[in-house]
């Protein structure tokens, strides 16, 4: 625009109220556009308010405004992705960080697979790209459809935007005819510079790092951006298959080399720990020579077959562990220690920190753990950090390793300032003004406060609305913020009456500022979908403490219904009982997970919201996994004797897999004994109760593994 001061040259005021006025000139051409069809610019001037914004921001960053216009999701016009349903989940990876964890984990594996310890063991190891995962399915040869990861099930469809990444075949010949190739997609840090510098000179959004940058251009919705992004793609493994690519892991990769796909070249066999580790130590040497990023080594049992045999945890392959590299450390000042509340009502010590930047990350926040962290002490008297307590002003290093929240590792008492305090930890919560208080035996100090403690409330409804519970379009931690300040939304129930207590016409809403007829119309359509809801989403979406992702994974698939759930927990007592032996019976739930959710359903008014919400609910069932047409779907086992096919850990996990509960003791309610040489009274009871009974080959051909 004529006359403009350049961003370069705009005082710190200057630039303040020139942010304030963009931001009222972008909301009212947003009105204009989305609201009164009738826009007042063009959209080149549109773009061009936006792209200053975007850059004032970007030099200005603690000047950007709560309602900034880069944060506008409200009133976007995007109409985002579409959701591609993975056929095969993508998972993630078990980390390990020390070199004992890895001989851990081929003991792991040899003890699963029932292995003698000098039994051969065959392990590929490769680097682990820092980039963002690609699902590339190829029907006939042809690309037919990419997707991200999303949330391992669900991801988004980039089909388009992966058509323009030159490392991505679009035809293959001699391909199975339905492959899925599942790889990284990274940026090389030459690449990284010159777009941040081309972004920089055009006024548009630099990033923090070469990750950022290949997931920003990776989902862009115009795929003439992502084309203009030099991405790149390694190929690492593969989802759905109509053949398999090779008997061996690293045999696969060579395929995969073969049929065109980027692959990388520090992929080797090991022979077990020792090799492994050398291994790793050499990508550790060559990391400052590569021109793309890495953040640890992958370790992955090389032959198939056991590959098969080992299967999946909830969210991680029992034959893979990322070994990564040491955490980076910086060090800086601390200016700040705030209290944060969070939805269990934790009282969390955050570090607000001079700016500095982590293996290229600007860190600016930290945790601090606890009261006992900064103090130095814990609750026994033992020394923290050899007793050394940190304060406001304190000269301290920060850590970071891969995705984890930074954190305040250690703090130079040299540097102290004199006038520094002790850090006085509060004894209320700082939100509600109840108690804060700490229960013995925990670190944590928490406000009882309850769903009155609005942060708590807010944090609750954050948690809900997460990508990994109800995953509501449009509904964003911003928005329930939003929402709760003005009353709108005070629990997750309060979420679907929204458009019945505002009506179909939803002036209200149309009328706040960030929101339009489409977004509201949007909003509520999203909502209206989520009446419908998996069981195990449901499950963590309650946000009890201790229950997170795979746990209410495992609850669901053990429940398989709301009701069967909803019941065994309002009927189970704390320590006593059958209903509180069948739960802490479950593999993965312990009496500190299983306390905590019998608690919360025993008290009034946490039972009373879920009551309310699940009203508005239709809840699906679990379908144990894989199970779908299994016989054993919904059954009861026992395994007796001994099994000489199969460790039990694996019979276990294989029944489970099957949608089938393993349990330990013969009952009327068992439905099938899988009896070895030596069953003794098991067997006989099975017998005593016609209690259908197959030896080891009976099982492995029920199972489909003879
Ligand atoms: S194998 C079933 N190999 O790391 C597990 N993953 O932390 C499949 N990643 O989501 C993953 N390099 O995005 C594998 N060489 C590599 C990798 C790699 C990077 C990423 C991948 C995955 C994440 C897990």
């Amino acid at each position: 625009m004529a006359g403009e001061t350049p961003v370069e040259a705009l005082t710190r005021q200057q630039a303040s109220a020139e942010l304030a006025r963009l931001s009222k000139a972008i909301a009212a051409a947003d009105k204009a556009y989305h609201q009164l069809d009738a826009p007042e610019i063009s959209d080149a001037e549109y773009d061009a308010l936006k792209r200053r914004n975007a850059a004032i921001e970007s030099r200005f960053p603690d000047l950007k405004r709560a309602d900034s216009p880069s944060e506008n999701v409200g009133a976007a016009p995007a109409e985002g992705f579409s959701k591609v349903r993975h056929r095969v989940r993508m998972l993630s990876l078990a980390n390990a960080f020390e070199n004992e964890e890895i001989t851990e984990f081929d003991a792991r594996v040899r003890r699963y697979l029932g292995l003698a310890e000098d039994a051969p063991l065959t392990y590929t190891a490769e680097p682990k790209i820092d980039g963002l995962s690609l699902s590339l399915r190829f029907e006939d040869g042809r690309l037919v459809q990419a997707a991200t990861r999303g949330n391992g099930e669900t991801g988004e469809n980039v089909t388009a935007n992966a058509r323009t990444i030159a490392d991505i075949p679009d035809r293959l010949t001699g391909a199975p005819a339905v492959l899925e190739v599942r790889g990284e997609v990274y940026m090389g840090h030459d690449d990284f510079e010159t777009l941040n510098a081309r972004q920089a000179e055009s006024g548009d959004k630099t990033f923090a790092n070469p990750r950022n940058a290949a997931a920003g251009s990776l989902r862009q919705l115009d795929p003439r951006i992502t084309e203009n992004r030099p991405l790149r793609f390694f190929a690492y493994g593969w989802g759905e298959l109509s053949e398999p690519l090779a008997t061996t892991q690293l045999g696969a990769i060579n395929r995969l080399a073969e049929l065109g796909f980027p692959t990388n070249p520090l992929t080797t066999r090991c022979d077990g720990p020792d090799e492994m580790v050398m291994h790793y130590r050499m990508i550790e040497e060559r990391r400052a020579t590569l021109d793309y990023d890495i953040d640890g080594v992958v370790y992955k049992v090389d032959d198939l077959a056991l590959q098969a045999r080992l299967g999946f945890r909830s969210t991680t392959p029992r034959w893979a562990i990322a070994h990564k590299f040491p955490a980076e450390l910086a060090w800086t000042r601390l200016e700040k220690i705030e209290i944060q509340v969070g939805r269990t009502g934790a009282l969390s010590p955050v570090a607000r920190l001079h700016p500095v930047t982590v293996g290229g990350v600007v860190v600016s926040n930290a945790t601090l753990h606890n009261e006992d962290y900064i103090s130095g002490r814990d609750a026994k008297g033992n020394a923290i950090r050899d007793g050394k307590d940190i304060r406001e002003g304190d000269w301290v290093q920060v850590y970071r390793a891969g995705d984890v929240i930074p954190k305040v590792a250690d703090v130079d008492l040299s540097k102290r300032p004199k006038d520094a305090k002790p850090f006085a930890f509060p004894r209320i919560c700082p939100e509600c003004g109840s108690d804060a208080i700490r229960e013995e035996g925990d670190a944590v100090r928490r406000c009882t406060g309850g769903l009155i403690c609005p942060a708590q409330a807010v944090e609750k409804l954050k948690h809900f609305v997460s990508r990994a519970a109800f995953d509501i379009e449009g509904l964003g931690a911003k928005q329930v913020e939003q929402f709760y300040r003005d009353g709108w939304i005070r629990e997750p129930a309060d979420i679907f009456t929204l458009q019945e207590r505002f009506g179909r016409g939803m002036q209200q809403l149309k009328n706040r500022e960030g929101w339009g007829e489409k977004s509201a119309k949007n909003l509520f359509e999203a909502i209206e979908e989520k009446r419908q809801i998996p069981l195990d989403r449901l499950i963590f979406a309650l946000g009890i403490r201790h229950v997170g992702e795979s746990a209410a994974d495992l609850l669901a698939r053990f429940y398989v219904s709301w009701d069967r759930f909803f019941h065994a927990m309002s009927s189970a007592t704390v320590g006593e009982g059958p209903e509180w032996a069948r739960l802490t019976a479950i593999d993965g739930v312990g009496p500190v997970m299983a306390t905590s959710l019998v608690t919360t359903f025993h008290q009034p008014a946490e039972r009373a919201s879920i009551e309310r919400l699940v009203r508005y609910l239709t809840v699906e069932d679990a379908v144990p996994r894989g199970a779908v047409d299994s016989p054993l779907a919904g059954k009861t086992v026992v395994f007796t004797g001994s099994l000489e096919k199969m460790t039990r850990a694996e019979a276990k996990a294989r029944a489970e897999a099957l949608g089938a509960r393993v349990s330990g003791s013969v009952s009327a309610r068992t439905d099938l004994v899988v009896a070895g040489p030596g069953a003794g009274s098991k067997a006989r009871q099975a017998e005593k109760l016609g209690i259908e009974m197959i030896d080891e080959d009976g099982w492995l051909n029920l199972v489909g593994d003879a």
